[in-house]
């Protein structure tokens, strides 16, 4: 009967502002692969997932569903290899790599039908938790379908470096558009020109208001704005709001600049509907979770795109499992450029 010596994270504590160790207990337990009830494979993990909906979810209130319960592991993607299975009627194989949603967790038993396969000849298999994985989902749909893209429009992008950042500027750009891609350091905006391809770059560092903000908007793109596809709200978005065209098309896929603490209690912004008024323009939210059936449809058109370089990459991959709780507060100091992963 073989033993396996298991870590997980648990969060334990709610955080008020920052999230560090203090939010979380390291606890041990023994896995038995014997345990194995039939369709069930036991997992290894390899490289875990850090997104900013692991903060919403650690908000007092519910959000698009009730807040990450305490005192149990921490959710999140990871993806893992298998090393047992139980199961006689799959093609899935002790060895074979898998994207689970399994948490931190060093190893994890869980059931076969979760588990979505990796082909490691294709794209690396980290791939999966974010160019070719949920960022990308939702860039994809997010930007094609709500920002209903047309040739020679002008697009901005905040959060521009990260991981779902990184793909939409680089849909607008095979989509035709102009592309600004905001971020907030200088190594991020050369990056966003040199290799992601933004036609123009801001620091907003540079720009700490929401006035000078859109002075420089309306330097870069005289002609207005289009479409917004806002990973970051706060005084970025008042600046976008006051330089939007007739008919512009605001997507709002994240607020990373109010997740820490911000969610319980919201920052209060300028009144600025009166602009959406004026332009006829239209905001929507958009989840990824809405999209995750369609998740063929946006690989078979992105593995290729990034198998042939129309779409480049970044992950800032760290290592160790004792390193996630401070990998999650990564997120909202800037630390990561592209997708942020924890290796073990
Ligand atoms: N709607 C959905 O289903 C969905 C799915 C995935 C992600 N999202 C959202 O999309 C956004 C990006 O997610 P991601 O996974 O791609 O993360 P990410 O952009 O890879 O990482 C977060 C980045 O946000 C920037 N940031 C943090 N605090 C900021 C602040 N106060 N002001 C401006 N920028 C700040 C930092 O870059 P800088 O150095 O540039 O500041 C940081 O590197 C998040 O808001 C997330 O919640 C939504």
């Amino acid at each position: 009967m073989k033993k396996i010596q298991n870590k997980q994270w648990i969060y334990s504590k709610i955080p008020e502002k920052s999230v560090d160790q203090s939010h979380y207990t390291l606890e041990e337990n023994i896995l038995t692969i014997s345990d194995l009830k039939s369709g069930q494979a036991i997992l290894k993990a390899a490289y875990f997932s850090i997104d900013p909906y692991m903060r919403i979810q650690q908000s007092r209130n519910n959000t698009w569903e009730e807040p990450h319960p305490l005192n149990t592991v921490q959710r999140g993607a990871v993806v893992c290899q298998i090393v047992g299975i139980n199961d006689s009627n799959t093609t899935l194989k002790k060895g074979d790599w898998v994207l689970s949603y399994t948490g931190w967790q060093e190893y994890a038993i869980t059931e076969i039908s979760n588990l979505r396969l990796l082909d490691p000849k294709e794209v690396s298999v980290t791939t999966a938790l974010g160019v070719l994985g949920m960022p990308a989902r939702i860039a994809y749909f997010g930007f094609i379908e709500t920002g209903l893209p047309k040739k020679g429009e002008t697009v901005v992008v905040s959060g521009a470096s990260g991981a779902v950042g990184q793909v939409v500027v680089q849909i607008a750009k095979i989509k035709g558009c102009k592309v600004i891609g905001i971020a907030g350091s200088e190594e991020k905006t050369k990056f966003l020109k040199e290799i992601i391809g933004a036609h123009e770059v801001i620091n907003y560092k540079k720009y700490p208001t929401a006035k000078e903000m859109h002075q420089e908007l309306r330097r870069l793109s005289p002609e207005g704005i289009d479409i917004y596809y806002d990973n970051v709200g706060g005084y970025i978005t008042d600046a976008v709001f006051e330089h939007i065209n007739l008919n512009a098309r605001i997507i709002i896929c994240g607020q990373i600049s109010q997740y820490l603490g911000g969610l319980d209690t919201p920052e209060m912004g300028p009144r600025f509907l009166h602009k959406i008024l004026y332009q006829r323009a239209t905001i929507k939210g958009i989840l990824a979770r809405d999209y995750n059936d369609r998740m063929d449809e946006m690989l078979s058109e992105m593995i290729p795109w990034v198998q042939n370089g129309l779409i480049q990459y970044h992950e800032t991959i760290i290592e160790g499992f004792d390193k996630l709780p401070e990998a999650l507060n990564m997120l909202f100091f800037g630390k990561n450029k592209g997708k942020l992963i924890v290796k073990v």
